[in-house]
Parts: C-alpha cells; structure tokens; sequence
C-alpha cells in the first residue's frame, strides 16, 4: 500500500509537468466527521472535460515515451478502497484542484507517511515553484510557506543540505503537535 505522501509526490510531479509554478497542498485530518482529504491546487495549464474525464484512465497520459500513466488512477482506486472519493477540478489555461478523500478509521485508508521528507524533497529540487502545505488535524494545525521560507533564508538556497536538514525537523516538530 501506497502511503499518502508518495501520492503527493506523484500530484506534485503532475502540476510541475503542467508548468505550475504555484502548489498548494493540504492535509485535513477531520476527525469529527471521520474523513481524512487531501488536496493539490495548480496554477498549471490545467484540462478540458475531456482530457479531465480521460485522466483518471490508466491508459491515458501525456507523458512520453511510456503510454500509461498511472498516478492518478491508484490515487483513485486507493480512495475508493477505503470508502472515499477522488474528485477532479480543473480550466484549461487556470489550473487543477485534486481532491482526495478517505474515510478516516476505514482498515484499508493508506497512513499519511513521512510528508516532511516528501516535502523537503519538492522544495528543494524546485526552487522555480511556490509551494504551500498546510496541515490540519481537529482544532489544530500549521503552515509551512516555501516562500516566506525562501525570504527567511535571505540567499541561502532551499537545497542547501543544512535548510533540508532543519526543513525535516521543523516539519515533524510541527506534525508532532498536532497529535497531543
Ligand atoms: N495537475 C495537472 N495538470 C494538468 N494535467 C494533468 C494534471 N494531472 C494530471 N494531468 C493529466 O492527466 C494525465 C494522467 O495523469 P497520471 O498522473 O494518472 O499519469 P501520468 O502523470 O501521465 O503518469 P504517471 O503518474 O504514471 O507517471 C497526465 O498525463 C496529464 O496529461
Ligand atoms: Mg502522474
């Protein structure tokens, strides 16, 4: 089973092979009403109705050389396993909005995984896009900005090995007081 973070690295992979250059993510962890959703939000070249109904079909891709593409359709299939939905949004020349939902405590609702080192990863390796992740759990939350992040670091740059190394920690600092 795939965990939730590989799938935003796959979404992720997605709106920057759309020419993204804005990504906003967010976990929301509702625990009143037992549902766990995922959303990726583009300002890439986003798809008509066609190409969006066509998207979710493993044997449909825009990627060369390889002719299936696959990232969404397990995205689909997972949430559909544990009683959720995956739902598509998208305007040719705006952008996409992907949302993934699962029921919270269903058996088969993939585990989030490690996000930090998934987003350490994102942020890094592409300096030319904006990145947002917010994380939510019941009451509580954080947000992490590569932006004010990039400002902060006042030329310093994002993949600088030390940045990613307090990126990590700083992120799972953040997620462990979301548990308590
Ligand atoms: N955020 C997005 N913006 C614009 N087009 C998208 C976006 N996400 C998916 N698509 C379109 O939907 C197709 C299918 O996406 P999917 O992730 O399922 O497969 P893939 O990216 O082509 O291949 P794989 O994920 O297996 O590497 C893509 O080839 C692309 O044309
Ligand atoms: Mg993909």
């Amino acid at each position: 089973m795939r965990d939730i973070s590989l799938h935003v690295l796959d979404l992720v992979q997605n709106s920057l092979a759309a020419e993204a250059t804005d990504i906003q993510i967010t976990l929301d962890e509702d625990l009143e009403q037992n549902l766990l959703c995922l959303t990726i939000r583009d300002n890439g070249r986003g798809m008509s109705a066609e190409q969006c109904q066509a998207a979710l079909d493993p044997f449909y891709t825009t990627r060369t050389p390889r002719n299936v593409g696959l990232g969404l359709s397990l995205l689909q299939a997972a949430t559909e396993r544990a009683g959720g939905q995956l739902q598509l949004y998208s305007q040719l020349g705006k952008g996409t909005t992907v949302v993934a939902s699962f029921v919270y405590d269903n058996v088969d609702r993939p585990p989030i995984g490690d996000m930090s080192l998934t987003l350490t990863s994102i942020i890094a390796l592409n300096e030319q896009c904006q990145f947002t992740y917010q994380h939510r759990r019941g009451e509580r939350g954080f947000t992490l900005s590569s932006q004010e992040l990039r400002q902060e670091l006042a030329g310093i740059p994002l993949d600088h090995p030390q940045v990613a190394a307090w990126l990590r920690d700083y992120v799972r600092e953040q997620e462990k007081t979301l548990e308590v």
